[in-house]
Parts: C-alpha cells; structure tokens; sequence
C-alpha cells in the first residue's frame, strides 16, 4: 500500500498549499477476480491506513451496493458493511453501484451509508438531482434507447463504452419500447 498512501500524502500537501478549501476523497474497488489481485483483506488494511491520513471521505465502487464478495462466494456480508465495521467512525462512507431510484439510495442511506452515487443513471438522467428536489420523482427516466443520444449528448465513444464493457448495466431498449414506455 505505499504507493496509494504515497500520492494521498502528496494530495495532502498540495491541499495544504492552495490556501483554499479542497476535499479530498479516496475511492477504491474492493476486490479483483484476478489472480493474483485486490482481496477483501487487502482492501480491509487499506482501509485501515486511510484512518490514519487527512482524507475528507471513502469511496467504494461496486458493481452493486448491497453486494458481497465477488471471489468468496460464501461471504454473504455485503462488501460496504464490511468497510464501515473498519471505517474510523466519522469519515463519511459513499457508495456507488447500481443505484437508480430515490428509492433505492434512501434505503442504503438507511443503512448508515453517508453518500449515495450513481453514474450510469445520470447519464441517461441528468437531471435526477432536481427531479427528486421538486418532488417529480415520477418523471425520472430509468431507461436509454439509441433515439436518446442526442437529447442526452451522449457521444458515440461513450455509447460504444456504455454498449460494451458497461453493457449489463445499461441495457438498451428500442425505439418502439421507449415510445411506449
Ligand atoms: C462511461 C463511464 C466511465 C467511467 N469512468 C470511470 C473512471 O474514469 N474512473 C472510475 O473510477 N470509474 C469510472 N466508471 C465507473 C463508475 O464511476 C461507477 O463506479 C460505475 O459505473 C458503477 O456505478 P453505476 O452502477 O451507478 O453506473 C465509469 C463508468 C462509466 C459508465
């Protein structure tokens, strides 16, 4: 872990330097299906180490927020739980994967989780911040067929991104669905 340590110590003094407020998160992936790669215990003493520097928030990303391990198949223990147990208490714990309705990220808030993302569902509704503030929850868009691209400027490396090692979550639904939708 020197080197993760190394440049959140350098981000420290450049903070320090700038004479204005700038936070600092660290957001990581827990695990890694490679061998060899990331494990929880890694990412457990990682975080541990992250305790002890200035760092303002953790960030953890997940293919899904309540998910557990993806190499130990028997570990059922969702992975944030997992980090909050060795989180110092009071570094603010976000959480992203998979979340799409406010419905969603009110229950893993429920769950003592300070910060909810979300990423691909801001791409194809960039507007779900103002929706839920004014109350039109029911207009949120929750799906993305090829007529939208323009409307949401989504560019055609990014589609072909989102088309291809983002597809399983992002699922592309005709022309036709849309309409109906
Ligand atoms: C188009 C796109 C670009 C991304 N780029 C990055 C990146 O540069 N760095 C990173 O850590 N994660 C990146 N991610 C991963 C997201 O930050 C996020 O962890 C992931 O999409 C899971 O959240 P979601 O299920 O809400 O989309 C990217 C995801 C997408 C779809």
């Amino acid at each position: 872990m020197t080197f993760p340590l190394a440049v959140v110590k350098i981000c420290a003094q450049v903070i320090a330097k700038a004479n204005r407020p700038f936070i600092l998160g660290y957001r990581l992936s827990p695990e890694e299906r490679e061998t060899p790669g990331i494990r929880m215990a890694d990412t457990l003493a990682l975080v541990k180490a992250l305790n002890q520097t200035p760092i303002d928030y953790l960030h953890i990303s997940l293919a899904d927020a309540w998910g557990s391990s993806i190499v130990d198949a028997d570990d059922k223990q969702p992975v944030f739980e997992k980090i909050k147990e060795v989180l110092a208490p009071g570094l603010p714990l976000m959480v992203v994967g998979h979340l799409a309705s406010p419905a969603q990220v009110e229950k893993l808030i429920g769950e003592n989780v300070d910060f909810a993302a979300l990423g691909r569902e801001l791409i194809r509704e960039p507007r779900w911040v103002q929706k839920v503030e004014a109350g039109e929850e029911d207009s949120i868009r929750y799906t993305f067929a090829l007529s939208d691209v323009d409307e949401l400027k989504v560019t055609k490396p990014l589609l072909n991104f989102l088309l291809t090692v983002f597809k399983c979550g992002f699922p592309l639904i005709t022309d036709e669905q849309q309409i109906r939708h």
